[in-house]
């Protein structure tokens, strides 16, 4: 290992490995670091430090867990250029989203500062029934214990701060296991946590590979396991660990519908842009990026036309150039799978309306239509810069072709008709339904996760306060509401 390897956090400290990895830019093959890998000991020391913090943490004052989000919050925005500049480099992600991204994270950490001032309890009473007269409960949560927190590689920081932030506002430490394509980020982030007063043990960031998962995510001591990623890694932890509390925020096929009311030059041309934007942002690399795009017949042919010239209007290239809107994906082996799914498609029938074309790792923005049911590109999930069309007559059709998919993430839903809102939300089979925009409308503090394939539980900063900890109920005798 070299002198300059990327030092881990074990316990709040840096620290080197006796091994290491290279990350690259997905862009140009740049070199970007080296990093330092924990030894089965290092990741040992971690857990039990973990452990060991877990009742000290629980026990934090709120304004000292407060103070800490407040200052890692305010670091962030401190360092935002250097921050969206790694992310670039490490994700290939355009620097306009990468800045997008620090500014989301900012919030998650104020919002987590907010809500461990406001993370109570509740009082309920319990003198309903003659046999519970003069008794009264109080229900407060309190932290399972520390988290295992697997990151993907689409979001190096936000997704992490989705972890981070939840488990230090709720007291519970938290080991950090970033993707291996882009560990730096959560490196930093290490160095913005060792600024804050958090007790040593109470964060680690650990880049092991990903053959060392399987014993992180089986440890005992580490009883809360939040994953984002891939549904197969997914469905391999929930089976590996069914009496661990587990969230999975796993991938979708997200859907956008246009319905007929939404009918005028204006209402199209928004939502052309907004779908063109969002189904080609991080090279379409997020859980919610616009897959499938059902419009009713009557605006269909509109539509079409002025999605395919707003898809061509994306400026692709280099990601550092502040004004690209679409970078490469992660890996080259990730746009050949791309590349292989649209080739399927067009070999069954399916009409290449723009796009196509694969330079390395920098897939086309892709614009498909007349795709056969069942082709990858719409079964599963493409999480690559393309979309497909399809007409639909009347709103009950649009309703099945949304829930015709073994995910259920987010749909978004164009519509001025609040009757319609409302039908939407009641029969769309997904854990977000967003009126007048597509389905990759993420605010950070609100509940967001799946049904189906899409996973299990919720993030956004209070539902993940509530996944990390449970209900403990105390009835007080003697005391009459
Ligand atoms: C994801 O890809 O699941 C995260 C999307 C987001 O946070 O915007």
């Amino acid at each position: 290992m070299t002198e300059q390897a990327t030092p881990f956090w074990i316990a709040g400290k840096q620290a080197t490995g006796t091994d290491s990895f290279e990350v690259y830019s997905p862009y140009d093959g740049a070199h970007v670091a080296t990093v330092s890998v924990p030894t089965e000991d290092q990741v040992e020391e971690a857990v039990a430090a973990a452990a060991a913090a877990a009742k000290e943490t629980a026990d934090q004052p709120a304004h000292v867990r407060a103070a800490a989000l407040d200052l890692v919050s305010r670091r962030i925005a401190e360092r935002a250029d250097e921050i969206a500049a790694l992310i670039t480099a490490e994700n290939g992600k355009p620097l306009k989203w990468a800045r997008a991204e620090v500014g989301r994270a900012v919030s998650v950490f104020r919002w987590a500062a907010e809500e461990a001032r406001r993370f109570g309890g509740v009082v309920q009473r319990l003198d309903t029934d003659a046999n519970a007269t003069g008794r009264t409960a109080v229900i407060r949560r309190f932290p399972h214990g520390p988290v295992l927190g697997i990151a993907p590689f689409n979001f190096p920081l936000n997704l992490v701060a989705h972890k981070v932030a939840p488990a230090i506002a709720v007291g519970a430490p938290i080991i950090v296991k970033p993707a291996p394509a882009t560990p730096l980020t959560a490196l930093l982030l290490g160095e913005l946590l060792a600024e804050t007063d958090l007790p040593a043990g109470s964060w680690s960031v650990l880049p092991v590979p990903n053959d060392r998962m399987a014993a992180l995510t089986a440890d005992p001591r580490l009883p809360v396991v939040s994953f984002t990623g891939s549904g197969p890694v997914g469905a391999m932890i929930e089976a590996a660990v069914p009496h661990k509390h587990v969230t999975l925020e796993l991938g979708g096929n997200a859907a956008a519908v246009v319905t007929a009311d939404y009918a005028s030059e204006a209402d199209l041309d928004w939502a052309a842009q907004r779908i063109a934007a969002f189904s080609n942002y991080q090279a379409g690399q997020s859980c919610i990026s616009v897959q499938r795009v059902f419009a009713d017949r009557a605006v269909y042919d509109r539509l079409l036309e002025k999605v395919v010239a707003a898809v061509e209007a994306q400026k692709t290239g280099d990601p550092t150039d502040p004004g690209t809107d679409v970078g490469p994906m992660i890996s080259v082996a990730a746009a050949e799978r791309v590349e292989a799914w649209v080739g399927e498609a067009v070999g069954a029938g399916a009409t290449l309306l723009t796009g196509g074309g694969r330079d390395g790792a920098s897939y086309e923005p892709t614009v498909l239509a007349g795709v056969p049911d069942g082709a990858k590109v719409v079964a599963d999930e493409v999480f690559g810069p393309v979309l497909v069309l399809r007409a639909f007559d009347g709103f009950d059709e649009a309703v099945r072709l949304v829930n015709d998919s073994r995910f259920g993430l987010q749909a978004g839903v164009f519509t001025h008709d609040l009757r319609t809102a409302f039908r939407a939300h009641r029969d769309l089979e997904v854990g977000g339904v967003i009126i007048g925009d597509v389905p990759s409308f993420r605010a950070d503090q609100m509940p967001y996760g799946g049904v189906k394939g899409s996973g299990v539980g919720r993030e956004g900063v209070k539902s993940a306060m509530e996944d990390y900890t449970y209900e403990r109920v105390l009835v007080l005798t003697g005391i009459d509401l």
